[in-house]
């Protein structure tokens, strides 16, 4: 039975952008280093979550950027795939189905569900883009961050403007948490929060950074990008870290970078640990996967996992949530939010019986017969 939530780290999805690739290579080091030490925490959170790790999205375009002969790289060698993608533009668009769901009606999570099809299908999207696609529609991660360079900021979604222009606050249902999420990340880190730092260059406009935190689309829109797709495809929430002003830096910088991204890298490891969690089950006891777990206020579902488990991260407050599946009675239950750890919530869904179905139908047959006879 699982009870272990799934993080992943991405790093390197653009070739060029090197520092992230190294950090997941050395928190893979210092994880493992931390546990056979007894390190409690690192024990704690190792035993407690299932932590995937991928230092290269991309690495073909690191070998292009990196083969460029001495210290100065190139701002761009190396950003895209080797068919020339930027990987970071290819995911499907789904901020534009959800911007017309919002004005028409629809839903705002799980996009992507019975299309998978699609993607296998779509000629334009990068082997590397399915690839990621399909591990993220094939575990239920909870939380993730993309680790990218070339800035110093945690950046949530909306990553792409409701209206199509450039730059302007594009908040989705979870705001809250997000902004949450992304200063658990730049609060550890001391260049990324300090209110004082220089842009990293000198024209840069960063008058959407708050904290060391920025909503994406306050920033710059990007369409197409991977944080907003698991959170529109999936029940993971994404956050994109820019690591520092310099994409490719020299060496011996790295282990200072370490030093500035160690303690972010593992409180933001820790935040997967809040909120709700729970298991929705039926009267026996049998899990029910791909029940959907609402949150009232918050017009973004979650669902159930292959063992009925679930997790909604949350900031602290009082919520009612509903667990529903076909064929179940619905189940609402209030919750009472601290900052941490995450509260547990079960519910046992009762199904209709057939006889209900059938008793129902009768029930209604009847209301039509009496409500045409009145009219009369
Ligand atoms: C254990 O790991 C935590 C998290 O990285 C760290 O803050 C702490 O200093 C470590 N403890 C020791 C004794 O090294
Ligand atoms: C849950 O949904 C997924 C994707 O829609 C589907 O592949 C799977 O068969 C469903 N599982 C159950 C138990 O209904
Ligand atoms: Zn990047």
């Amino acid at each position: 039975m699982r009870s272990e939530p799934e993080f992943k780290y991405i790093g390197n999805m653009h070739g060029n952008e090197a520092v992230g690739r190294e950090l997941l290579i050395f928190l893979a080091q210092y994880l493992c280093n931390e546990y056979q030490k007894g390190n409690e925490t690192i024990v704690k959170l190792i035993h407690s979550t299932r932590i995937h790790i991928m230092p290269s999205l991309n690495p073909d375009g690191f070998e292009k950027a990196a083969s460029q002969p001495g210290e100065l790289k190139d701002w761009f060698v190396g950003r895209s795939n080797a068919q020339g993608i930027d990987l970071n533009r290819n995911f499907p668009d789904l901020d534009r189905i959800v911007y017309v769901n919002e004005k028409e009606g629809g839903p705002n999570n799980h996009l992507l569900k019975n299309l998978k099809k699609i993607v296998d299908q779509n000629a334009k999207l990068a082997p590397e883009t399915k690839a990621v696609i399909h591990w993220i529609m094939d575990i239920p991660f909870v939380l993730s961050a993309n680790l990218h360079g070339g800035d110093l900021v945690a950046n949530y979604p909306y990553d792409e403007t409701r209206s199509g222009t450039a730059h302007e606050y594009s908040s989705c249902p979870d705001d809250a948490i997000f902004q949450s999420l992304a200063r658990a990340y730049s609060s550890f880190n001391p260049p990324m929060s300090d209110p004082n730092r220089p842009p990293c260059r000198k024209n840069d406009d960063d008058s959407s950074f708050v904290d060391g935190t920025t909503n994406g689309a306050a920033w710059y829109s990007v369409p197409g990008g991977m944080q907003d797709f698991n959170y529109l495809s999936s029940n993971c929430f994404e956050i994109t870290v820019e690591l520092s002003c310099e994409k490719f830096p020299p060496e011996e910088t790295l282990k200072s970078y370490w030093e500035d991204n160690k303690n972010s890298l593992i409180s933001y490891l820790e935040q997967i640990h809040r909120g709700v969690k729970g298991f929705v089950r039926d009267l026996q006891g049998n899990p029910i996967a791909n029940a959907t777990i609402s949150v009232e206020g918050i017009d973004h579902d979650v669902t159930s996992a292959k063992d009925g488990d679930y997790w909604r991260l949350l900031v602290p407050g009082n919520y009612k949530l509903t667990a529903s599946a076909p064929g179940y009675l619905a189940t609402t239950k209030k919750v009472a939010v601290p900052y941490s750890p995450a509260v547990g919530v079960d519910f046992e869904l009762e199904s209709f019986s057939e006889r209900k179905e059938e008793e129902k139908e009768e029930l209604m047959e009847w209301w039509k017969m009496m409500s045409e006879t009145l009219n009369f």
